[in-house]
């Protein structure tokens, strides 16, 4: 990851967060499970009570004035995303609930034409979210799923990828930056490779859209799913990207209202991309809110919040260089701020615990990604991950917190 020098003045974007301020066990908030869901600032919660209070009403049916307005809210946020990601139409960005629905998707849709002996290529380092969608196809079509090993550093094992390619192979989906290790994959040879043998290319985007700067175009994928939560939107809105002649050759995935041309009783057609695949009311005030996100982050400077981010890791873990009761799973060069880790003599869940005690919020467990755990040997572990409005105070924090969990344990 290329990350630039220039000073983010993180104080000033903190103060946009009101539930930064508050106090857990009479401490204050030191917040470090963005990776899992990150906080909001005023900007999106303003945009989302805004559109509830002044001009709400359903989209694309109406001709009434809220309706028209909240129709465009709803199409401005649709145009917001697609800039974000330089997509090349507005028309290639769905709205779905989240990067699960957003893979469950392409792993529905595109899975129609898949038979049995036709293969996946994914790795050891994905969410059950680009796991589980593409086991459905084994269990159910016959697919047959290759995984590219992790190196012991959390990085992928590139000559593995390149020789699992193959005739068979028709597409390839993994993760962008992995959620637990924080690895970077190196997206552009993935894709490159795997159109070279003639397979389409998902990437699970959900942290990656947080922790890199994304150029669909550049990174030259048919696919790319994230939500919105954890890149400072609300919930149970996300969205899935697709290259536009990819995304047109896909079946509907869901059947409903707004996705179809015309309906008779024998008969039917569906609309182009990306109606085609909202079905239903969508979520509407999530989407604005969504929009107003990006709309947010985009007056920032993201190289320079990626930068801070990495300081901020490095801060922490070289105050615990030298602690040999902990051990970092992933340490791949240009891993994104993301630092998971085992405890000797201490369960991870309980770490978590001790942690809260001092008002640092980790998560612990599998996160989601069983087989990158027994990778690592481990049933589970603790998380803490960096986001643009936490500070040197946190990293300090979090420090001192695992030394005093570690007293408690030893
Ligand atoms: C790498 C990765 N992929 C997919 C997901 C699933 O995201 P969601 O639960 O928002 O659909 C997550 C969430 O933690 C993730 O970290």
């Amino acid at each position: 990851m290329t990350v630039s020098v220039k000073p983010f003045d993180y104080q000033a974007v903190r103060a946009q967060f009101p539930i930064l301020s508050r106090e857990v066990h009479g401490k204050p908030l030191v917040y470090l499970d963005s990776a899992a869901s990150a906080q909001k600032p005023r900007a999106v919660i303003e945009a989302m009570v805004r559109t509830m209070e002044h001009s709400y009403a359903n989209v694309h049916r109406g001709l009434h004035t809220l309706a028209n307005e909240t129709t465009d809210a709803y199409e401005h946020a649709r145009a917001s995303v697609a800039r974000f990601i330089n997509a090349p139409s507005v028309d290639s960005i769905v709205f779905t609930k989240g990067a699960t629905e957003a893979i469950n998707l392409v792993a529905s849709s595109f899975g129609l034409s898949l038979q049995a002996g036709d293969e996946i290529v994914l790795t050891e380092l994905e969410h059950h979210a680009n796991l589980v969608p593409w086991h459905f196809l084994r269990e159910r079509k016959g697919v047959v799923l290759r995984f590219v090993p992790a190196l012991d550093d959390g990085s992928l094992d590139m000559e593995a990828f390149h020789r699992l390619l193959g005739p068979r192979t028709k597409l390839v989906a993994t993760t962008h930056v992995s959620n637990v290790t924080g690895t970077v994959a190196p997206v552009k040879e993935i894709a490159q490779a795997a159109h070279a043998v003639g397979a389409l290319v998902l990437f699970d985007g959900a942290q990656g859209i947080v922790h890199a700067q994304v150029d669909v175009q550049d990174l030259g994928c048919d696919f790319y799913a994230f939500s919105g939560h954890k890149l400072y939107g609300p919930t149970a809105i996300g969205v899935l990207y697709g290259r536009p002649e990819a995304l047109a050759a896909l079946p509907p995935y869901q059947g409903g209202g707004e996705m179809i041309g015309t309906v008779a009783l024998d008969a039917i057609t569906y609309a182009d991309p990306p109606h085609r695949f909202e079905a239903g009311t969508p979520p509407i005030i999530e989407a604005i809110g969504l929009g107003a996100a990006i709309d947010w982050l985009s007056t920032l400077d993201r190289s320079a919040i990626l930068a801070h981010e990495h300081a901020l890791y490095e801060r922490t873990v070289s105050q615990l260089d030298g602690a040999d009761w902990l051990k970092i799973i992933g340490e791949a060069p240009g891993k994104a701020a993301i630092l998971a880790f085992t405890m000797d003599g201490a369960h991870a869940h309980d770490v978590a615990q001790v942690l809260d005690r001092y008002g640092v919020a980790v998560r612990a467990g599998t996160h989601c990604a069983e087989p990158l755990m027994r990778r690592f040997g481990c049933g589970s572990s603790a998380r803490a991950s960096f986001a643009l409005y936490n500070t040197p105070e946190d990293a300090d924090a979090l420090v001192q917190a695992l030394f005093k969990a570690r007293s408690f344990f030893a």
